[in-house]
């Protein structure tokens, strides 16, 4: 079925409702192929619109309508029209009235994953942003915001478990049945999107949480039967979010229970349903055996980000979708920072650059390039973007970098006292903003509207007469799609002056006035900053800790560039010192159709030097260490190379660097390999997860150098490893090489693994992003796998996703059969869940950077595919990937 048409909506035509429902009581029989739900609404005609006469329309999708009853009475096939994706009823009273709508729908059926579906044998829901409609008759936007009082019916055998949004209030037997029931309600008005309910044959994993103000809450993870010792760690992680946003953001829990379900189908990562979020598993469940490091910090941080979610989403919600960052984008920046402040600050920083490079960058820069708020879009769901999550959240930091943390905390504090329990728009956040600080925002708003990411360009004078230094900084904000003008935007740009001796020099701009935190404030296309009392020629630190989400040119040469690897002591910029020396030679390589002189010469021995030193230093964090024997990735090389991309070239130059780099400082990265080996149980915290990631990223540099001894060392660290972290780089780094090993350790890996399907996951993704001429064939053969299902979300993003993200050489062959594998593996999937084949063909979006012959190869699968039947999701994406071009 077409679930809606393919005409844009616009930011600019949002109207309020015309009615409002205040209040829902829902009593729901679970069935795998017809669950009814007797849905019993308080409807008023919204007082703020003049409605006078208007029908009521529902949404609805995929419903079978049994009956409607208004005020008691029944309602006959006259008074109302049912069609595709809306309930008319035509006549309804000028003041308020309850309506009684009885439908059913079918889990079982339900492919997409949105409204009420099962998953492996748990019932449950996903109702962001649209699927409230396919459970119920509804308002299903986000401002109208109701009371809900949810019954839930199942067998008791199979759904023993019955859980709902808010505080549990009943629960019993069905006399003379073999069927029980349980009632919750949430006092909390909520819009439709945050409801959910679970039924299911679930264990419990509880604990306690003690408020500030010492209100008992009764936590509780549920899980697959058997997996009740995997949640440990999610569970320490959710108390230690809850106690850091009492202590950063003063937000305390508000309901009696918070609930936790995992489960194995899920489309996204999990979701925030007010006092019952829903997990992706993979984001719940750890054990050292089967969870890596990084698996580790991602449950810490998601659980983070859904629990944060219950004031930035929840108690202040959204007006309508094309505010989506205001509460996603405010989430990941108080997760970012939960991260930072929990974790290292720095190391954290890093990595939020670098998704925020790999993903936003690339999707700004292309034909699916938006505004933080998109003014107009077809299918919400192609919006959860890169551009409206981390750039959001940036924008977000942006804000706290201008107004200092404390003030940032009051306007937050702001803008919930001013709209809890309202559905607001990006206007009033930034308003609160600017009432705590009294500072004019406007020239700000421009970081929401706006689309493309700015190019500043700095360059330092320095005059040794007037003992003055001279940055001149310059802002391009480059044409997006249906934005060709840009204006000037407001620019946080922290820097500091690094004197010859590697001592930070103090700042005083030229009118005598301080600098002390080193902020200055771009505003204009162009524009100087004079600093007085510089005795000698300094080295500028500039963009420190990524004050502001640009792309930053400077006129640094190489010596300086090295000098700021060594001696920032902005941990962020020296890291960024590190990569940016390192993606000049990948780049000049690359261009050079991978010249491997260049990244084995002069250069690279330097640069392998400089990153020996760093990762040596036993004063840094090993975390902080590990990430300087990272080398930019394949990806950030062609994004930085912005035309004419050879992804054969790039690869070529990254391997030939690797291994000059391990062949450089093999004494080092041995030392570094021995020292830090692992002593005693897997412990995931900070220091330890530091000290194997410092280790693997030696042991890879290692194994580059393609020495026998080498592999022979990787094939041991496989062999002897006593976590999922060890192993599972083992496996990585071996699974790139030629035949006998690799088929050995990826074997007995699927021996021990079959059965566990999280970690098989991994056996895929490992197999899927090994870069091999035969790479499409090693996905094809996978692929009828008997283990591998398309229907199966974390399957799909294994294979498919890991393809098309983590193995550019493939991906990009350049006869077009890494395309053509996508496209046709997309197709099928379109055809039962549109969400997950649309975001896989978002891999295309960079498409116009390549060389010709793969650009006319990539246009040509895009073309076959604009001519197939597409969901309306898929189409959105195909045909502005496509352009006009
Ligand atoms: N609200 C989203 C989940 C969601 C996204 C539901 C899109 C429906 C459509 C949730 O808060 C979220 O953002 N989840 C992320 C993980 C998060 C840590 C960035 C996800 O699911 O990927
Ligand atoms: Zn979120």
């Amino acid at each position: 079925m077409q679930k809606s048409d393919r005409k844009p909506k616009f930011l600019k035509d949002y109207a309020p409702p015309d009615f409002l429902i205040e209040e829902v009581a829902l009593d729901v029989a679970l069935a795998p192929k017809a669950a009814r739900v007797v849905s019993r609404l308080r409807i008023r005609p919204n007082p703020k619109v003049a409605t006078g006469g208007k029908p009521l329309v529902l949404d609805g999708e995929d419903l079978t309508l049994e009956s409607l009853t208004l005020d008691g009475k029944m309602l006959s096939a006259v008074d109302y029209e049912v069609k595709d994706g809306s309930l008319t009823i035509k006549r309804v009273p000028a003041r308020p009235f309850t309506l009684e709508v009885i439908t059913t729908c079918d889990p079982e059926a339900n492919t997409e994953l949105s409204g009420l579906y099962l998953s492996r044998s748990t019932y449950c829901t996903q109702c962001e942003p649209e699927g409230f409609r396919r459970i119920t008759y509804f308002l299903d936007r986000p401002d109208v915001l109701a009371v809900y009082t949810v019954r839930i019916e199942a067998e008791r055998d199979t759904a023993p478990v019955l859980l709902s949004n808010g505080n549990p209030v009943a629960q019993g037997d069905i006399p003379s049945t073999n069927r029980h029931f349980a009632t919750w309600h949430d006092p909390f008005p909520k819009p439709s999107y945050l409801f959910a309910l679970v039924g299911g044959n679930l264990a419990a994993v509880p604990d306690e949480f003690v408020t500030q103000s010492g209100r008992k809450v009764a936590l509780t993870i549920y899980v697959e039967p058997g997996k009740e010792d995997r949640c440990a760690w999610a569970m320490e992680s959710l108390k230690r979010s809850m106690r850091w946003d009492e202590e950063r953001f003063g937000r305390e829990y508000d309901l009696d229970v918070f609930n936790i379900v995992a489960v194995s189908d899920f489309n996204m990562g999990a979701m925030e349903n007010k006092g019952l979020n829903i997990f992706n598993d993979k984001l719940v469940l750890a054990r050292p055996d089967t969870a890596s490091d990084g698996d580790y910090v991602s449950i810490e941080s998601v659980i983070a980000h859904e629990y944060f979610h219950n004031w930035t989403g929840d108690r202040v919600t959204c007006r309508d979708w094309f505010q989506l960052c205001l509460k996603e984008g405010l989430t990941v920046f108080r997760d970012q920072e939960f991260t930072g402040d929990t974790r290292s600050g720095p190391v954290e920083r890093i990595g939020a650059v670098r998704i925020l490079k790999s993903n936003q960058f690339p999707e700004d820069a292309g034909p699916l390039a938006h505004p933080v708020r998109p003014p107009s879009f077809i299918e919400i769901n192609n919006f959860y973007t890169a551009t409206v999550y981390e750039k959001g959240a940036e924008v977000c930091r942006m804000l706290q970098t201008l107004l200092g943390r404390e003030g940032f905390r009051k306007g937050l504090d702001l803008y919930f006292e001013r709209h809890d329990s309202e559905a607001v728009t990006v206007e009033d956040f930034v308003a609160a903003m600017a009432d705590v600080s009294g500072r004019d925002l406007k020239q700000f708003m421009r970081w929401y509207t706006q689309a493309g990411t700015p190019e500043l360009a700095c360059s330092l004078d320095y005059d040794a007469h007037a003992k003055t230094a001279r940055l001149t900084v310059s802002q391009i904000i480059p044409p997006t799609p249906g934005q060709a003008k840009k204006e000037p935007m407001l620019i946080p740009l922290k820097v500091g002056l690094i004197g010859a001796n590697g001592d930070e020099l103090p700042l005083t701009l030229a009118d005598g006035i301080p600098l002390a935190d080193g902020l200055l404030e771009v505003t204009e296309r162009e524009q100087v900053f004079e600093f007085q009392d510089i005795p000698t020629p300094p080295t500028p630190s500039l963009l420190r800790n990524f004050s502001a989400p640009v792309r930053l040119s400077t006129n640094l040469d190489p010596g300086q560039i090295e000098f700021l690897m060594a001696h920032d002591s902005d941990p962020f910029n020296r890291w960024q010192a590190a990569q940016t020396y390192a993606t000049n030679l990948l780049t000049d390589a690359a261009r050079d159709g991978g010249n491997i002189e260049r990244v084995t010469g002069k250069k690279a021995a330097r640069l392998a030097q400089a990153l020996a030193a760093t990762a040596r230093d036993s004063s840094l964090l090993t975390a902080y260490r590990a990430e300087f024997l990272k080398l930019p990735g394949e990806a950030d090389i062609a994004r930085e190379l912005a035309r004419n991309v050879d992804t054969d070239a790039v690869h070529g130059a990254r391997e030939a660097l690797r291994k000059k780099i391990g062949e450089e400082i093999r004494e080092t990265l041995t030392e570094l390999y021995e020292a830090n080996a692992e002593s005693g149980p897997y412990s995931p915290d900070p220091e330890s997860a530091g000290r194997r990631a410092l280790r693997n990223a030696a042991l890879d540099l290692l194994v580059a150098t393609g020495d026998a001894s080498e592999i022979a060392r990787a094939e041991r660290h496989y062999r002897d490893a006593t976590n999922m972290t060890d192993s599972i780089a083992a496996l990585a780094i071996l699974s790139h090489l030629a035949a006998p090993v690799r088929d050995k350790a990826l074997d007995h890996f699927y021996a021990r693994w079959q059965d566990e399907p999280l970690v098989l996951d991994k056996w895929f993704a490992v197999q899927a992003r090994a870069a091999s001429s035969s790479s499409v064939e090693t996905a094809r053969t996978l692929l009828s796998h008997p283990k591998f299902s398309l229907k199966n979300p974390n399957r799909v993003r294994a294979l498919i996703g890991s393809f098309i993200h983590g193995n550019p050489t493939g991906l990009n062959r350049p006869d077009g059969a890494g395309y053509q594998l996508l496209a046709e593996q997309a197709l099928e999937i379109d055809g039962f869940n549109p969400h997950m084949a649309a975001r896989l063909l978002g891999a295309f979006e960079s498409w116009r950077i390549l060389e010709p012959i793969r650009q006319a190869r990539a246009k040509s699968v895009l073309q076959d595919l604009a001519a197939r039947t597409l969901s309306t999701d898929s189409y959105e994406i195909v045909t502005k990937t496509l352009g006009d071009g």
